[in-house]
């Protein structure tokens, strides 16, 4: 079995990343800037914005954080990211979510400058992603996914791709990402699937992103698999994914590990977009 490290590759892609970033600003040119913003206090989204700001800070790339209070309107909202939006210091923007119920997702997605839409969840980079062009950005966690995929040569040409969940974030980017070019055959499964086993067993490639620890048990999974691992689940202070992972593993060819999977590549990627929006901006 063959563990698919995310942490290892995550340490190369920000040790190249962070190079280049010296080789830019010994020229002279200013450091990339991201803005991060967090409304309220939500412990989960409050760990991981605070890895992305120290993951920004270990490359070279100027954070700007704004965390807002629970209660800011959408207005309010708006007009901060209007003003980073009209700001040329600041290249990224991105906007944790989940927002809290009485903020519009879309449409503060929509208000973010597609240029500078580090998250790439912005419908103009969704259509472009969906309609097969290469000069959108691509959401972190499934561009991650693929670049470690790439990493350890796992082919994706003509294979059954089974994905767990419909999420704008994950689930529906993956699949289109694996459908490009007419590499894979995609199923997307999801909360109202009948039968889940009936299609995660046929996969050759299964993707979990549901949020439901331990879903994914040894029996539901193809012998020879490969299977990546989205999910991120608190249980009695440990960490653990979608898969129960210590059954599955006997069985597959690979698989990632939850922590030190996916999740460090979804902040790597994140690093990648920022840096090449930035890049971008000097040489073209
Ligand atoms: N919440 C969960 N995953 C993500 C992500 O990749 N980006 C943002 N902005 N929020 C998230």
């Amino acid at each position: 079995m063959i563990l698919l490290d995310g942490k290892v590759l995550a340490q190369k892609i920000k040790e190249d990343i962070k190079k280049n970033i010296e080789n830019l600003v010994s020229k002279g040119y200013r450091p990339p800037t991201l803005s991060v913003i967090l409304v309220g206090d939500n412990p989960a989204s409050q760990i991981y914005v605070n890895k992305k700001i120290k993951d920004c800070q270990e490359v070279g790339i100027n954070s700007k954080p704004f965390f807002l209070p629970r209660d800011i309107t959408q207005l309010e909202l708006e007009e901060l990211i209007g003003s980073l939006n009209g700001d040329d210091e600041v290249d990224g923007i991105l906007v944790q979510l989940p927002l809290p119920s009485h903020i519009n997702t879309l449409e503060v997605i929509e208000y973010i400058n597609p240029k500078k839409d580090v998250d790439g969840f912005h419908p103009e980079n969704v259509g472009k992603l969906a309609t097969g062009r290469d000069d959108g950005i691509l959401p972190c966690t499934p561009y991650g996914i693929m670049r470690l995929l790439q990493e350890y040569n796992i082919d994706t040409f003509g294979k059954d791709v089974v994905i767990v969940g419909a999420s704008n974030i994950v689930g529906k980017p993956m699949a289109l990402l694996f459908l490009k070019d007419e590499k894979s055959t995609v199923t997307i499964c999801h909360k109202n699937t009948r039968d889940l086993k009936s299609h995660t067993s046929k996969a050759d490639i299964l993707v979990v992103a549901t949020g439901v620890p331990h879903l994914i048990k040894a029996d539901m999974v193809k012998k020879g698999a490969v299977v990546v691992d989205v999910g991120i689940n608190r249980i009695d202070g440990k960490i653990v994914g979608d898969v129960d992972f210590e059954n599955v593993k006997e069985k597959v060819y690979a698989i990632t590990p939850v922590p030190g999977g996916v999740g460090p590549m979804t902040v790597a990627m994140l690093l990648q977009n920022t840096f090449d929006i930035y890049k971008r901006k000097f040489t073209s």
